[in-house]
């Protein structure tokens, strides 16, 4: 970068507003643009059929049967979203400590994967790998006592990812924050022949107060014991990211992601900077629910406020946003 001083002579020589004076004048010297490719949409899933259960904490977002996810990847699909990710409610009464319905290749999220594969199959399906929302703990790896299992837990999550990809998911994303699990997972991704699947890993997984709303879409809120601090990393830290997000490169990462997004941009242009990795940011629950609410109640412009918080990644370095608003946003978009 050259010395801005010398680059710019002082006003009135420069005006900066000049640039800014029309909309076309200010699309013309725009540094970046949202658009649809960076956009993956989380889905909940429910089941049932031809159900959609709206999420209390999350205005506008519905819990879908299969049947309704697969048309929601439809509409995805027909705006040019590339992918959507799939997130499972589970009841109480079918989670147990190890979260064993995790590995069941007829669990929610694999049917939905077959089901969207086979009717949409232009459009990429993101698997997250975690244990939390089958267990009856709500923690995403194994317990013994009061302590979570790594090794243990990465064993159960390679089993996850492979009826995951079985049944069709093209991205493997662990968010569960176990060492050594990318390693795992593309080992075992490997030896069963499974050469081409993504691993998308959430490499930066902050312990947040932002998922909130998440766990009560998933049924987690009620079972969570206790909180993520052992795994999930500390708000605090910033170099401790770079580290995660190198070990996650290491071990067969394809793609890595910064979680949460907005508080945490800072992360996203330091990962970007220092690997120049393929690099996503999770708009996550949180802050879908806080903008949402605001736009509910009528203090924000909605659609200004959807593509303001989503160019802002881009701004910060982010190649794809997952959010909330994945679906808002390209109905925005196509309107231009
Ligand atoms: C599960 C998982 C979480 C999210 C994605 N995968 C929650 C958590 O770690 O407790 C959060 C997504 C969101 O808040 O939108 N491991």
């Amino acid at each position: 970068m050259t010395d801005r001083k010398a680059a710019s002579p002082s006003f009135p020589a420069t005006r900066m507003r000049r640039n800014r004076k029309a909309d076309w004048a200010r699309r013309l010297v725009a540094e970046n643009t949202l658009s649809v490719n960076d956009l993956l949409w989380p889905l909940f899933l429910v089941d049932g059929e031809n159900k959609r259960e709206s999420v209390p904490t999350m205005p506008g977002v519905d819990r879908l049967s299969v049947d309704e996810a697969v048309r929601a990847a439809e509409e995805a699909a027909s705006f040019g979203i590339p992918v959507v990710a799939l997130f499972p409610y589970t009841a109480a009464d079918k989670r147990n400590p190890t979260g064993s319905l995790a590995h069941d290749p007829e669990n929610l999220v694999c049917r939905a994967t077959r089901a969207i594969k086979e009717a949409v199959p232009n459009i990429g399906v993101l698997c997250d790998v975690a244990l939390d929302p089958y267990t009856s703990h709500g923690h995403d790896g194994l317990l013994s006592g009061d302590i979570i299992q790594n090794d243990e837990t990465v064993e159960a999550l390679v089993k996850q990812a492979l009826v995951q990809v079985e049944a069709g998911c093209d991205i493997i994303a662990p968010s569960d924050m176990m060492d050594g699990r990318i390693g795992a997972i593309r080992k075992g991704l490997e030896d069963a022949g499974h050469k081409d699947t993504q691993i998308m890993s959430y490499a930066a997984k902050y312990a947040s107060a932002f998922y909130g709303p998440f766990r009560d879409a998933i049924g987690s809120s009620g079972a969570l014991k206790g909180d993520k601090r052992t795994y999930q990393m500390d708000p605090a830290n910033g170099n401790e990211a770079l580290r995660e997000v190198a070990l996650d490169i290491a071990e067969g990462a394809d793609m890595v992601m910064v979680k949460p997004g907005l508080p945490y941009l800072d992360i996203v242009t330091r990962v970007k900077d220092e690997f120049g990795m393929p690099t996503f940011a999770y708009q996550v629950s949180g802050e879908y629910s806080m903008i949402a609410g605001a736009i509910e109640r009528g203090w924000f412009d909605r659609d200004r406020v959807i593509v303001e918080s989503l160019t802002a990644f881009k701004r910060a370095g982010a190649d794809g946003v997952l959010t909330y608003f994945a679906l808002d946003a390209a109905k925005l978009l196509a309107k231009g």
